[in-house]
């Protein structure tokens, strides 16, 4: 039965302190748990208690220190009710046994390389024992863990350390936590396990000094330095730029190799997937770095927006995650290069977000209904949703926005909020009526906005007309005009920006707001034609086109003082040629992108990340979606193929230089400049390597061997593998025997022949699951195999004979019945599949079909089975 946001009813009960005594073993952990009850005020009158279960063993039940006949309580695997009337306040005492080492779903208490940890958000605490799971009951959590000294040395859980010790005659110890900050269960967290502590020190803005721990297994210290280091500069900049505080005496991170997804950010202990925690140059890449700096920074960022203020219930979700998205990204881009970060972002929300918006799984920002809340940690509630906060933050400006963020955080402090408690907080705080911009977080969809422009010359005169129109998507036919925020320029033909006045006076913001599905502006004063830069730094997260003509597109990639509207520029070159040349077989003539191309290598202004950037050919799941209808992989291939050559050709002399320029004996720094400049020498390598000549294969070679870091090693290893030749061979060859024993690198290895777009890549992918370094058991592996087949390798995945399809739905039911959560994000790989041509499309409508007959699905791979044919 599906959940549905307009049933929300307070709870009937709340719990005002829960106390729980963990005695930790590997099959049968003994949960006991004391919950000081009290009736809601605000609830329904006369409701009985009824706790949330998920496959839990009761043992006993005691009221008030009493125990309770078992005719007073009915108790089944997935609920707790108490039977007879109680008082409207009492202490309930439960215990239940769970069994860590047989939870292969990795969602509650799990084991991870024998390491006891939890995984809570959004409904594994009632695994753990029987709750009110839901994020609006909050509890003050006192938390015993007891274990084997010898199994266990380490045993942590939220908040405060109070006491630890021995337990008498036993090989057993304990310690006891507390956490004095009211958090609802999805925020509890326990580890236990053979951990070494890197330990660290930081003091906060008004002085407090705050412990800092990463536990990690032992011998891997030294890869957690850049993680201590990205947490202390995020506790930093979240005093500067949002004003908020640590709010405990210790902040602990545990990396662990077993994780459903990127990290968690329970109270004062978050808990990684270790992919996110370790690092060093020899085994993790600049974007390895980056991803550390940013998701370590996003679980700090979420004490405030997720914790201190969290979420009445998960229709919510966007509430924490969009907000807390957006600000990794604010930090990252304060931390590095503001510009490159927006356009890696932005082509993050296009690949993911787009296309989900585009397909059957499209959903808004705040869904309405759900069958399974696992299933909405999508692309639309994390990257669109920090759109939308970016968006607000366009509106109201800088000011405004702090304004209305601290408003937030005052009123809320405690609180299980809203989106409507968000919104009103910056319409208050600053005066505008929000009411039409809330729409972003009801109506789902891409907006496609077409803008028209046009000189008048004897007028001095530019109009622009702008039109929006939102498709259908599953379950909202009718669509409204939304608010957009789109920031412009003029730009004149010396390439400087023009004053913009519209109705007669001088804009102060260079923003237009859009609010109609049409509606013209008039910017006076103008003494030439200028061209038009819109939706500079992609203020809107619309699909744009224009009347712009391949020469303005040529001016803005050279001109444009926005530079992602120049990178946008280059893009948009690319795809009006890509689309042609997929659509008739044969490209277009390229001149006017290769000059332009020409002008951003040999930029000497220019940062080599940006450059990077804007050199690199929309991907082919972005040219797709750009096609939108009877896609064929292969075509869009060849022509991308086909285009990379060209400018490769065209561009042999300056692309060489470029890499002999940037090639540098200093020593590995993983630094945003030094990663700019190995990601522009390493796409010049894989541009020059094309037409894979004898002396380009040995240049990457070379690259591979001399390599003192990951990212050159692994770049030159990726250009290889797009090439059959012997040196593909040797090479792979060589870095698995070189990186066997580490798993996070072999998932790089594994990714990247799983992407390899030729006919025999299938047959590869199932001989890879068969070795020993692959195991379905563990989500790291599985995405970056079959994860990576699935999505990063269309022309494969997508084959006419429909063997990619059938691959993956076997994976996907042989998974569900031990880990329905990553089973059911694979399937997701089809959310794009009805704009395939007519062959592909029906062969990835049978392979869901075959999914959704399957008897005994989990609710997870069900509810994406029947949305995706829907
Ligand atoms: N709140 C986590 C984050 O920082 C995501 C946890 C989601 N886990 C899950 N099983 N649904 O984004
Ligand atoms: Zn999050």
């Amino acid at each position: 039965v599906p959940v549905r946001l307009a049933d929300y009813r307070p709870p009937a009960w709340l719990v005002d302190t829960v106390d729980l005594d963990v005695s930790l073993h590997p099959t049968a952990t003994r949960v006991i748990s004391r919950l000081a009850l009290r009736r809601n005020p605000e609830g329904a009158a006369d409701a009985p208690v009824v706790l949330d279960g998920d496959g839990l063993t009761l043992v006993r039940v005691a009221l008030d220190g009493a125990p309770l006949a078992g005719g007073a309580y009915e108790a089944t695997p997935q609920s707790l009710t108490l039977r007879a009337p109680t008082a409207d306040r009492f202490v309930l005492e439960v215990e239940t046994l769970v069994n860590p080492t047989a939870n292969t779903r990795l969602m509650g208490l799990y084991r991870s390389s024998g390491n006891y940890c939890t995984q809570c958000e959004a409904e594994g605490f009632r695994r753990i024992t029987y709750f009110p799971d839901r994020p609006d009951v909050l509890s003050v959590y006192t938390v015993r863990v007891e274990a084997d000294r010898a199994e266990a040395p380490v045993l942590l859980s939220n908040g405060n350390l109070e006491r630890n010790g021995p337990v008498a005659d036993t090989g057993r110890h304990y310690t006891i936590w507390h956490d004095p900050w009211p958090k609802p269960a999805y925020l509890f967290a326990l580890v236990g396990g053979n951990l070494s502590k890197v330990p660290d020190h930081f003091v906060t803005r008004s002085g407090r000094p705050i412990e800092l721990g990463i536990y990690v297994e032992p011998g891997k210290e030294s890869r957690a330095s850049y993680a201590m280091d990205a947490l202390k500069r995020s506790m930093r900049w979240d005093e500067t730029a949002f004003g908020r505080e640590y709010d405990l005496d210790v902040f602990n991170i545990v990396a662990v190799s077993d994780f459903n997804m990127g990290a968690m950010e329970n109270k004062g202990l978050n808990i990684f997937n270790d992919k996110y925690v370790l690092a060093s140059p020899e085994t993790a890449t600049d974007a390895d770095y980056a991803g550390i700096e940013s998701v370590i920074a996003h679980e700090y960022f979420h004490n405030w927006s997720g914790n201190r203020v969290t979420c009445r219930d998960w229709f919510q979700l966007c509430l924490k995650e969009g907000l807390t998205v957006f600000r990794d990204q604010e930090f990252s881009s304060d931390q590095r290069s503001r510009p490159v970060k927006r356009i890696a972002d932005v082509r993050t929300l296009k690949a993911a977000q787009f296309t989900e918006d585009a397909g059957p799984l499209s959903h808004p920002v705040r869904p309405d209904t759900y069958r399974e809340i696992n299933n909405f940690y999508t692309a639309t509630v994390y990257e669109k949703g920090a759109e939308v906060v970016r968006m607000l933050k366009t509106l109201l400006g800088e000011d405004g926005f702090r304004a209305g963020m601290d408003l937030y955080y005052d009123r809320h402090d405690g609180d299980a909020a809203t989106i409507e408690d968000f919104l009103a907080a910056f319409a208050e705080a600053t005066g505008r009526d929000l009411s039409h911009f809330a729409l972003w977080y009801a109506q789902s969809g891409t907006p496609r906005v077409t803008a028209t422009g046009a000189y008048d010359e004897a007028a001095r005169s530019f109009r622009l007309d702008v039109r929006q129109e939102t498709a259908p998507t599953s379950g909202q036919s009718e669509k409204k005009p939304v608010m957009l925020p789109l920031t412009l320029g003029l730009i004149g033909p010396d390439g400087a920006d023009q004053p913009l006045t519209l109705g007669g006076s001088n804009m102060p913001h260079p923003v237009i707001e859009v609010t109609e599905a049409e509606q013209s502006f008039v910017f006076t004063g103008l003494d030439a034609r200028p061209v038009l830069s819109l939706n500079r730094g992609f203020s809107a997260p619309i699909n744009l086109s224009t009347n712009l003509s391949d020469e303005d597109l040529v001016f803005l990639a050279a001109h444009d003082a926005d530079p992602f509207n120049r990178f946008d520029a280059m893009q948009g070159l690319a795809l009006r040629l890509l689309k042609t040349g997929a659509a008739e077989g044969r490209l277009p003539d390229a001149t006017p992108l290769v000059e332009a191309a020409r002008r951003v290598l040999t930029d000497t202004t220019l940062d080599p990340a940006f450059k990077a950037q804007a050199l690199a050919l929309p991907g082919e799941n972005e040219i797709a979606r750009e096609i939108a209808t009877d896609v064929n992989p292969d075509a869009v291939f060849t022509t991308r193929r086909a285009l990379r050559a060209v400018l490769a050709e065209a561009l042999a002399a300056p692309l060489g230089e470029t890499y002999d320029a940037l090639t540098t004996t200093s020593p590995y720094s993983p630094d945003a400049a030094a990663a700019g400049r190995r990601s522009l020498r390493n796409l010049a390598l894989d541009y020059l390597t094309s037409g894979a000549t004898s002396e380009a294969i040995a240049r990457a070679q070379a690259q591979y061997g001399a390599a003192d870091n990951m990212t050159d090693r692994f770049a030159a290893l990726a250009v290889l593998s797009q090439h059959d030749t012997p040196a593909r061979t040797e090479a792979l060859a060589d870095f698995y025997r070189r990186f066997v024993n580490d798993p996070l690198v072999i998932d790089k290895w594994l990714s990247l022949q799983a992407q390899i777009p030729e006919e025999g890549t299938l047959e590869r992918v199932k001989a890879l699951t068969l070795l020993p370094v692959f195991s379905m058991s563990n989500p790291n592996r599985v995405r970056s195999l079959v994860g990576a087949f699935a999505v990063g390798n269309p022309t494969q995945f997508h084959r006419a004979s429909g063997e990619g399809h059938n691959f993956l739905v076997d994976v996907v039911l042989g998974l569900d019945a031990t880990n329905p959560q990553v089973a059911a994000r694979l399937l997701s790989a089809f959310k794009s599949f009805r704009q395939l041509e007519p062959a592909r499309r029906a062969s990835a409508e049978r392979a869901l079909q075959r999914v959704a007959v399957t008897p005994g699905l989990s609710a997870d791979v069900a509810d994406i089975a029947i949305r995706s044919l829907s």
